[in-house]
């Protein structure tokens, strides 16, 4: 029922114009990209004969979570092969699109430190000294980010111009192949750090992030290795334990990002949920130099709800922070929800961001390695025909952009009740935000194969209804709190 007292402040809203609520949908069938959608009425609407759902906010300082950083994903040496083959016209199009609320909005890009899986043949890090199984270099002489990382360094400044909040993460897939007991970046063996190279290794980040500055990316984060449990022979990879990666970063990453000047956080973990043990030993280890954890989707079954756990066990930690830094895209392997999914989770669980893998790929996901295990079924959320000179965008790009271009930088999540997936796979997932410019953003993605009509109530007192599609994430935006204006 719609009260009195509300009408009269709509009425009054009106009369001040007071921004109308807004909608957007991307739909699992591309009918919808982003594309503007029949906005929520206020009070209960008419349902018809559609299914209904409840979902409620908090948008009272009793309900304010996490803040947004932002969301964005992998420039991988691949992603840059293929933008740097767009005409000059295209590529500034494209990352005006990726960078400004023209497109995406994104503001977090996490980069490969050298090569990952995802890199044109040979793979290759900065200091390889004549190849994978190169010669050993103590003094780090012949430290070289090459071409490959002069184009990377080049991609994240004028990223980063299209949108100065950008935060940049660096992640190394696998330090040279002579700091490592099998003595080479790709291949099988004993895939673990030579600690003789301890000091080496330290030196080796601030080298790359003082190159990386020199050619004009600015380095906000490093971790010091792309999942640290898993051990891969078809792409540079090194196995670091969680009480070996605390110690790496106390006595010898850390202290040499300090004695060079550098102010680059060090991120923990960048793995599975399914071991918040090692980013907690990190936490406890290397205290005076890591405050936040970076999380992969991997773990079968994925359970986001560690994340609230962690954000429990570690929200004494002051200036703690954690995100989402990976999750996979596949036109072949992963569903219409998959970037939604991996999203929502995360926003939903104290994340202050959300990052896929990877941004961008060719019309046959690549390039990619030539080894088994490199993923060559990944498909970017950018794909470039790097014949044709033209790029497309994927499902999986929408629906990011139902999250990223509604929930800026610096807004505020909401605690929020309502969401719930069946075992089936139906249901109904939402997250919402209270934002810079007042407005509230929520999020709802619709995992039935048929419409629902949403009806959500807030904390200071309003009801909003709405139809969403069916295979959908909508995003409402909801002018300032009513009784605020
Ligand atoms: C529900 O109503 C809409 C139009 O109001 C109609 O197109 C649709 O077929 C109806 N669905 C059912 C299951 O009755
Ligand atoms: C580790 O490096 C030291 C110093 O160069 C070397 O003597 C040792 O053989 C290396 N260990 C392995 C397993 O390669
Ligand atoms: C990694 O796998 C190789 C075989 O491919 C094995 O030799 C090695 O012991 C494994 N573990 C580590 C930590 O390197
Ligand atoms: C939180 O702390 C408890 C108690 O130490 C521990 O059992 C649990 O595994 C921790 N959870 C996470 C996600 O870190
Ligand atoms: C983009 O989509 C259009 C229409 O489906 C198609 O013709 C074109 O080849 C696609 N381009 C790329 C780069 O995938």
């Amino acid at each position: 029922m719609l009260s009195t007292a509300l009408l009269l402040l709509v009425t009054h809203a009106a009369a001040t114009c007071v921004p109308r609520p807004k909608a957007y949908a991307s739909t699992a069938d591309g009918k919808y990209k982003i594309s503007p959608y029949s906005a929520p009425v206020l009070g209960p609407g008419s349902p018809g004969n559609s299914s209904t759902w409840d979902l409620s906010i908090d948008d009272t300082p009793s309900g304010y979570k996490q803040k947004v950083t932002g969301f964005g994903a992998a420039l991988t040496e691949t992603t840059v092969d293929v933008f740097d083959k767009l005409p000059a016209d295209q590529l500034a199009q494209l990352l005006k699109e990726l960078m400004t609320s023209e497109g995406n909005n994104f503001a977090i890009m996490r980069h490969t430190i050298g090569s990952s899986d995802l890199s044109p043949e040979p793979a290759m890090s900065y200091d390889d000294n004549g190849g994978n199984a190169g010669v050993v270099d103590p003094s780090l002489a012949h430290f070289d980010i090459g071409s490959r990382g002069l184009a990377m360094a080049a991609m994240l400044k004028s990223m980063k111009e299209l949108n100065p909040n950008m935060v940049t993460l660096g992640s190394c897939w696998g330090p040279p192949g002579w700091m490592q007991n099998d003595h080479i970046l790709v291949g099988a063996g004993i895939n673990t750090l030579n600690h003789s190279y301890s000091e080496q290794y330290g030196e080796y980040f601030v080298k790359y992030i003082q190159a990386f500055e020199a050619a004009g990316a600015h380095i906000d984060a490093i971790t010091i290795q792309n999942e640290p449990l898993n051990n891969n022979s078809g792409m540079p990879s090194l196995v670091i334990e969680p009480a070996e990666s605390g110690q790496l970063i106390h006595d010898f990453v850390g202290p040499a990002l300090r004695h060079a000047g550098l102010e680059t956080e060090i991120w923990a973990y960048d793995h599975n949920t399914d071991r918040p043990d090692y980013p907690q030993t990190v936490f406890d280890m290397a205290p005076e130099y890591v405050n936040t954890a970076a999380w992969h989707c991997y773990a079968n079954p994925i359970d986001w709800t560690v994340l609230t756990e962690f954000y429990h066990n570690n929200s004494h930690v002051e200036g703690f922070k954690q995100f989402h830094t990976e999750c996979w895209t596949s036109n072949i392997y992963t569903g219409w929800n998959q970037a939604a999914d991996f999203t929502m989770g995360p926003m939903q669980n104290w994340a202050m961001g959300s990052l896929a893998w990877t941004l961008a790929t060719d019309t046959n996901d690549g390039p990619c390695l030539d080894t088994p295990g490199a993923c060559c079924t990944c498909t970017g959320l950018v794909v470039v025909d790097t014949a044709a000179g033209t790029y497309n965008f994927t499902t999986d790009y929408y629906m990011m952009g139902q999250f990223s271009k509604f929930m800026p930088q610096g807004a505020t999540v909401l605690e929020g009740t309502g969401s719930y997936t069946y075992s089936s796979g139906g249901g109904v997932e939402s997250v919402a935000s209270l934002n810079p410019d007042g407005t509230r953003s929520v999020v709802i993605e619709n995992k039935f194969g048929n419409p629902i009509y949403i009806t959500l109530t807030t904390k200071g007192g309003e009801t909003w209804s709405g139809l969403v599609e069916a295979e959908s994430v909508t995003t409402w935006v909801l002018p300032p709190i009513l009784s605020a204006i």
